[in-house]
């Protein structure tokens, strides 16, 4: 790898995907949501009327998925997200998306990726970490007010016991389990404003950067 790759990972609704995207453009990188991919594997096993559950079908899902899928916008759903955790628990169905990942994140420029494991697996070499968090009470209200506007009747309640299981599926699994690298930094997103997170994020890149230009072989160590 030898473009600045910046790995933002954490847990669902933390702000990673806000923070990740917003670096992209303002660092001109490419950027990969990588939570896309397995809710499209998820989703894809559930419109075959199968069970994301599944090791095999999942496994079979994610070795066919179709890239066109990333736009659909059903991916955003609470449906999808729920397929999406129990697929990617398989470790039949990570290995099939890794390569993908991790060509992206071989472009001679760079890239952004945001997930579970991009700092721990995917780009382990990534001269910039970040780990995004918040309480579970202050995520599930960023979620519930995205939600809310698709179905009306979906409660705080509901969102909340959403993100517990799978924050809980996403970190004791066994394969690539949500963790933060040892040297990412970790940004609690709990008490700020968007604009307050992107800033805090975009020193925590610009101290990676300047690091990683004044090393001697940029990328390598
Ligand atoms: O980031 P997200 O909420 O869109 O991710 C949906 C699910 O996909 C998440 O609960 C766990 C899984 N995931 C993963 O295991 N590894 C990634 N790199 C990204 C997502």
């Amino acid at each position: 790898m030898s473009g600045f790759v910046i790995a933002v990972d954490g847990p669902a609704a933390s702000g990673k995907g806000t923070v990740a995207s917003k670096l992209a453009a303002d660092y001109g990188l490419p950027f990969l949501d990588t939570g896309l991919l397995y809710r499209a594997v998820g989703l894809a096993v559930l419109e075959s009327g199968g069970d994301p559950g599944d090791p095999g079908l999942a496994e079979a899902a994610a070795r066919d998925l179709d890239l066109e899928r990333l736009h659909s916008p059903q991916l955003g759903g609470r449906q999808a997200g729920e397929a999406a955790s129990q697929a990617a628990a398989h470790p039949g169905v990570r290995a099939a998306l890794m390569q993908l990942q991790q060509a992206f994140a071989a472009q001679p420029g760079g890239a952004v990726l945001d997930g579970r494991d991009i700092g721990t697996v995917i780009a382990p070499d990534a001269p910039a970490k970040l780990y995004v968090t918040a309480s579970p009470l202050v995520r599930a209200e960023r979620r519930w007010r995205q939600l809310v506007l698709q179905d009306a009747r979906l409660s705080l309640h509901d969102v909340l016991e959403d993100i517990r299981r799978r924050d809980d599926r996403d970190s004791r699994r066994q394969s690539a389990p949500l963790q933060k690298a040892d040297d990412a930094v970790l940004l609690d997103t709990t008490d700020l404003s968007i604009r307050a997170a992107v800033e805090a994020a975009r020193r925590i890149v610009d101290t990676a950067r300047a690091r990683w230009l004044e090393s001697p072989a940029p990328g390598q160590g």
